[in-house]
């Protein structure tokens, strides 16, 4: 059985039996999420980009659970500085892990390094795949994702000001065509503030399910 977990902001953990991967660990800071970064365990964590509400407890939590980090090289590098095990991908690269596949998506937004860039992952986790969008606005080559790869569950944030808002995530799910969507990066801070109910009913317009998760809430996948 796989489960996702939701920790709010953009930070999920998927978990198969006793093997737990992470989305951008933002725990020490983040207002709505229930959990504490000294708590968590896991064998991988993935990083979308360096922004602080991404790349969060990352270094804390790799090192308590000698967690790999999956994500682009220049944050491998920041990470392997302080000797963090880390595994070093970019744009557009695919890699097969225990638990599946990794592939590096681009995502439009700032790398919050220096000479890095934004990404995003489509992550086969034992048969399923999950679209993690990263902070990202939206682009056309969605559509090319939504044919190169099967989405089971689009992860995309709706919070506008710092990435797609609402109306622009609408028109990402008709691209990518994903079985069921999740929306993520929104209702942290007031200025991300949105309703995802009435995302979820747009979307569902088109006949794709919507999961709207509660910090701390997890679902079977
Ligand atoms: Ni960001
Ligand atoms: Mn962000």
């Amino acid at each position: 059985m796989n489960t996702i977990t939701f920790y709010g902001h953009s930070c999920f953990s998927l978990t198969h039996n006793n093997i737990i991967l992470l989305f951008d660990p933002y725990f020490t800071g983040n207002p709505v999420n229930p959990a504490k970064a000294s708590e968590i365990r896991c064998n991988y964590i993935l990083v979308s980009h360096g922004h602080s509400d991404h790349l969060g407890d990352t270094i804390a939590i790799a090192k308590h659970s000698s967690a790999t980090v999956i994500t682009t090289s220049e944050i491998a590098a920041l990470v392997g500085q302080q000797d963090c095990v880390n595994i070093s991908m970019h744009l557009g690269g695919k890699r097969s892990f225990d638990f599946g596949y990794v592939r590096v998506t681009p995502a439009f937004h700032g790398a919050g390094i220096p000479g890095g860039h934004a990404a995003g992952f489509i992550v086969n986790f034992f048969g399923k795949n999950i679209y993690f969008a990263g902070d990202t606005a939206l682009f056309g080559d969605m559509a090319l994702l939504g044919r190169l790869e099967k989405i089971d569950y689009a992860l995309l944030p709706i919070g506008d000001n710092y990435t797609m808002g609402p109306e622009d995530a609408v028109e990402a799910v008709k691209m990518l065509n994903p079985a069921a969507v999740i929306p993520m990066h929104y209702n942290t801070w007031p200025l991300i503030a949105q309703s995802p109910e009435a995302f979820k009913k747009k979307v569902e317009a088109l006949h794709i399910p919507v999961h709207i998760m509660n910090p701390g809430q997890s679902i079977t996948l």
